[in-house]
């Protein structure tokens, strides 16, 4: 337990240097400039339309609920014909900071993942040709095409580009952990400054870095003790075959923490308080007081930023001519 301890420290230690000698290990989130509005308008649609699903009833605002920090708030999700899913849902606020995508990392990026849930058939159990077909079926959907690509021509292709342009506008600026790095200091009470000095001095930051605080690398989930889990899932081995990438997961974005609950890939934990017990023990070998975890937490209530602000989407109705949804398949 000692050296786990001390080698987790040599690691706590040299990681951040190796992110260069800023004086912050975490930097404030930009808001994002769309390039071409009229594609996240589209992708806008397409991220809140259920016809992209067998059942007509699952969209990405299913399980990525922007109501609700992105997520669905579930241990692990619920897919078509109500089955269970096998991991919990990541949020999608802030994703396009991650280096890849999902918690083994197997999608390079936003507009390689959007094509994954839509043909999985534990999530939203359709084909690429059925969801293209009935978007084909809606004149209106060709003309927002037509405006976004210049051309009305529906594929998938188009529609994983819009989607990912959609996504890549759920950032979340402004918390007030960011106002306080901008220089506010009264942003933050002294508890809230104090929480982030412990979350700094200890080491979370190793691994809790970047403007989402997560999502720069790939780190096992248990380094000094073992994690205690139900789950089946495996992490990056899952992918590599490799032994030494058991229980790696791709380190999850802390921004908004407070309301993507429950946690971990299993989704076994509910509160903040034993979500930061657990990373100290089992991450840094260190067991904080009740006091230290209560600091931490109010920190990590202070990276809630400004949540995505817009109109909800009126979808094009469907035409006599739309497959129609068959939900009890
Ligand atoms: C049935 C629930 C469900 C639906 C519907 C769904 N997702 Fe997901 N999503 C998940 C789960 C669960 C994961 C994690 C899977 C994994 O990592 O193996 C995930 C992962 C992601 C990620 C990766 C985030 C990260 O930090 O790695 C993004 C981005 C995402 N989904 C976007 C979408 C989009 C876009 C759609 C619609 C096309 C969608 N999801 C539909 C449940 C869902
Ligand atoms: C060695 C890398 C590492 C260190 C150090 C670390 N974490 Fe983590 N953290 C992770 C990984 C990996 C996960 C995801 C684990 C899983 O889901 O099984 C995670 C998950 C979390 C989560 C849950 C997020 C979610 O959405 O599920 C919180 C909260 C968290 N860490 C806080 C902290 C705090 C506070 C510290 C310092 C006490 C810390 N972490 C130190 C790697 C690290």
């Amino acid at each position: 337990m000692k050296i786990k301890s001390l080698l987790a420290a040599l690691l706590v230690a040299a990681l951040p240097m190796s992110q260069g000698i800023a004086a912050e290990p975490i930097e404030p989130i930009k808001a994002h400039k769309p390039k071409n509005p009229k594609l996240v308008e589209l992708g806008k649609a397409l991220y809140f339309d259920p016809r992209l699903s067998k059942s007509g009833f699952i969209s990405c605002n299913s399980c990525h609920n922007l109501s609700m920090g992105g997520t669905d708030n579930l241990s692990t999700s619920i897919g078509h014909n109500w089955q269970q899913g096998p991991i919990n849902a990541p949020t999608v606020l802030n994703s396009s900071m991650n280096m890849a995508q999902f918690w083994d990392g197997r999608a390079a990026d936003l507009k390689e993942q959007a094509g994954g849930p839509i043909a999985n058939p534990g999530e939203m159990a359709f084909t690429h040709e059925l969801a293209v077909d009935v978007l084909k079926s809606i004149p209106q959907y060709g003309t927002m095409f037509k405006t976004a690509f210049g051309t009305n021509e529906i594929n998938i292709d188009r529609v994983t580009d819009a989607i990912a342009a959609f996504e890549e506008t759920l950032v979340t600026p402004d918390s007030r952990f960011d106002q306080w790095l901008k220089g506010n200091k009264k942003a933050m009470t002294k508890q809230e400054v104090n929480g982030y000095k412990l979350f700094k001095d200890s080491g979370c930051t190793a691994c809790h870095y970047g403007p989402a605080m997560g999502g720069q690398s790939f780190q096992k989930m248990g380094l000094v003790a073992e994690y205690d889990t139900k789950s089946k899932v495996e992490g990056v081995a899952g992918l590599t075959g490799k032994d030494a990438d058991r229980m790696k997961f791709k380190v999850p974005t802390l921004r908004n923490v407070e309301m993507t609950y429950p946690y971990f890939h299993d989704g076994a934990v509910w509160t903040l308080e034993e979500a930061v017990d657990i990373m100290g023990r089992l991450q840094l070998g260190r067991e904080y007081s009740k006091a230290e975890i209560a600091d931490i937490v109010a920190f990590l209530k202070t990276l809630t930023g400004k949540q995505p602000d817009f109109k909800l989407p009126i979808l094009p109705p469907s035409t006599n001519a739309t497959p129609r949804p068959t939900p009890f398949e």
